[in-house]
């Protein structure tokens, strides 16, 4: 559609009490219409049922599990023998209970690994739960994981790794894609439903060459499980974020075009980014490991809730699907210590988005779809109702579209949330959030690039009474689901701005796109104290932090 525009003139806005006047006119000119107002035309593309659902399900559980574990390896050989997969106590129900708890609704297996070693019985091979140990052969890791999931309400997904280190037939193209296809059918149809099938281009050195058939692969997954998003590099259904850091690009957009990506050799930045003239809705997963790790290691401890408090700013934050990886230890069991990091997490993000401030604000916008502001569809309150069905639309042909937010008194804040409805296609190119100082004149608190399914963006802390969310470009009328105003007083905001894009923060510092925010910066280290009040305990940790030169924080709990 292309409609895109420049607001050149912000200084055109109403006077509040202009706007109020003009909207008593349009409620006297429609009351007499019986007519429910038309909803706006979605814009082209558009995620399909389960991308949605994907997409609102907001954060994932890896679990990496295998011969690796007892082996302290990350990339088995695939000539370790079944005899090491021996352990006592696995308990698929305390994987699931632990991510359920923590906030993620999905988990996702490593049923196969790059090494072979299938954790379900396949028919197709002896390399697998079946040699082991472990419960003398009879034990099906992925049936009990299946089984927990469906017992807690979670979803599943597995990972069936095309790179085979073992399996003979690898490295000839039609057996070996037959074997794969084989066994992709045994875990789509053994074990009810399958919500994500993942899998990626890793290939080591040296490996043999050999074609995989991925559109055929991908015909078979959605034939046999239609529910399920597959993700690859380059999708169909969900993208590789580009990097394993959990970081995605400030400007994210769904859009993208899968013949632009090959699965094993996509240009990073490309991912990172997607592409505002992509044809296809491929939104992006950003997959990073708790510990250093994938696979666990004695020797290896989790990273701070604070690191990932800062992960899901910039993944969550950024229109993605935070995709984490706890990886069970040897007992058979995820560790205190990640259950311990998990659960912090889960509260500093409680104790942070629990109390948006706008809900005691009012609302009005520069214009509203039907000519009604407090009497619409498309009223500017439905942005601090929860749900993306409802949201706020601007009148058509309008030369500016700005959410005001009205308080009774100051507000300290420096999180702001804006989600788009977008089963609408995703269309805000750039915004920013003014407040108004004492003098009534607008400042600039911060600029933002793409919104997508969820924007988040922080800030030094600011107080203010009267806020204005400006959208500059969009693709089309921009359509606003939901708006947050949060305090966070646990994130100190490190020497970048938000919007420099993460693994290359401080190159891209001065880009354009990273507008300017309030001046303030920390310190270089800095200590503080802060309580998390769980139902079980109340918890104390000291958090020492440096600020390092790249910008990345090292959080220590
Ligand atoms: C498996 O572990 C048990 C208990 O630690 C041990 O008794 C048994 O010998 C082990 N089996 C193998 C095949 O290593
Ligand atoms: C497995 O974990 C679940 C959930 O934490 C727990 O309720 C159950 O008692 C555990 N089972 C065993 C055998 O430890
Ligand atoms: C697996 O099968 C092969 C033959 O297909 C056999 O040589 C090997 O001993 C078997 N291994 C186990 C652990 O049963
Ligand atoms: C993606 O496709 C659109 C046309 O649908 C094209 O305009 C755009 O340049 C493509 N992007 C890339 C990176 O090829
Ligand atoms: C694995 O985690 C459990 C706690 O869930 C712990 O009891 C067990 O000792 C851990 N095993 C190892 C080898 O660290
Ligand atoms: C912040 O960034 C600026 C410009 O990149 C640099 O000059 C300054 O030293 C940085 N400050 C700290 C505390 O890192
Ligand atoms: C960082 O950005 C610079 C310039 O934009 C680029 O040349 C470099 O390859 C980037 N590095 C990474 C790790 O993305
Ligand atoms: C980055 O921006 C700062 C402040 O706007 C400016 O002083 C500096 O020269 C810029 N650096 C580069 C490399 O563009």
């Amino acid at each position: 559609m292309g409609d895109e525009r420049k607001l050149p003139n912000p200084g055109l806005t109403l006077p509040n009490s202009l706007t109020t006047f003009l909207i008593l006119l349009s409620v006297t000119s429609t009351s007499s219409s019986p007519q429910k107002t038309r909803p706006p035309l979605p814009i082209l593309p558009l995620p399909s049922s389960s991308q949605l659902s994907w997409q609102l399900s907001n954060m994932a559980l890896f679990l990496h599990f295998g011969p690796n574990t007892f082996t302290d390896s990350e990339w088995g050989s695939g000539h370790a023998d079944p005899s090491v997969f021996n352990l006592t106590r696995l308990n698929a129900s305390q994987w699931v209970s632990v991510a359920k708890e923590a906030g993620f609704s999905r988990v996702i297996i490593t049923a196969k690994h790059h090494d072979g070693f299938c954790l379900w019985p396949s028919e197709y091979t002896n390399y697998s739960v079946k040699s082991s140990p472990w419960r003398d052969g009879n034990g099906d890791v992925v049936g009990e994981l299946a089984k927990s999931a469906r017992d807690f309400g979670v979803q599943l997904g597995i990972y069936l790794s095309p790179w085979d280190r073992h399996e003979k037939t690898y490295g000839l193209t039609k057996e070996y894609n037959e074997y794969y296809l084989g066994q992709m059918t045994e875990l789509l149809t053994w074990y009810g439903t399958i919500n994500e099938v993942w899998l990626d281009g890793a290939k080591g050195e040296g490996a043999k060459d050999m074609e995989y058939f991925f559109n055929c692969w991908f015909g078979v997954i959605h034939q046999l499980q239609p529910g399920a998003v597959i993700f690859s590099d380059a999708g169909p259904d969900t993208r590789w974020i580009g990097d394993e850091s959990g970081v995605a690009g400030s400007t994210c957009w769904s859009l993208f075009n899968q013949s632009a990506a090959k699965i094993g050799g996509t240009d990073p930045l490309y991912s990172r980014g997607g592409d505002p003239q992509g044809h296809d809705w491929v939104p992006a997963e950003c997959d990073v490991s708790i510990r250093p790790g994938w696979f666990w290691h004695a020797s290896e401890v989790p990273k701070s809730a604070l690191t990932l408090l800062d992960m899901y700013y910039k993944s969550v934050g950024r229109n993605c699907l935070l995709l984490l990886n706890v990886p069970p230890n040897s007992t058979g069991l995820i560790s205190n210590e990640d259950i311990q990091v998990l659960q912090e997490f889960k509260e500093l993000r409680n104790s942070i988005f629990s109390n948006n401030l706008a809900r005691n604000a009012v609302l009005h916008s520069s214009s509203t779809r039907g000519g009604v502001d407090h009497n619409s569809e498309y009223e500017s309150s439905n942005v601090i109702q929860d749900s993306i069905n409802t949201y706020w639309a601007p009148e058509e042909d309008q030369s500016d579209w700005v959410l005001y937010i009205d308080f009774e008194e100051p507000v300290t804040f420096n999180v702001l949330q804006v989600q788009e409805p977008i089963h609408m296609g995703q269309r805000v190119i750039q915004f920013h959030l003014d407040m108004r100082n004492e003098d009534e004149e607008w400042n600039k608190v911060i600029d933002g690039t793409t919104v997508g399914y969820q924007r988040l963006l922080q800030f030094p802390s600011v107080k203010s009474k009267h806020l204005r969310l400006v959208i500059d470009k969009s693709r089309a009328d921009p359509l606003i689901s939901y708006l947050g105003i949060f305090l966070d007083p646990f994130s100190i905001l490190r020497n970048v701005s938000d919007t420099s894009s993460g693994s290359n923060r401080t190159s891209k510092a001065n880009k354009s796109d990273s507008g300017s925010i309030h001046p303030f910066w920390p310190p270089e280290s800095f200590a503080f104290n802060y309580f998390c009040i769980s139902s079980h305990y109340i918890l104390k940790s000291t958090i020492e932090e440096k600020v390092t030169r790249d910008g990345k924080v090292d959080g220590q709990i």
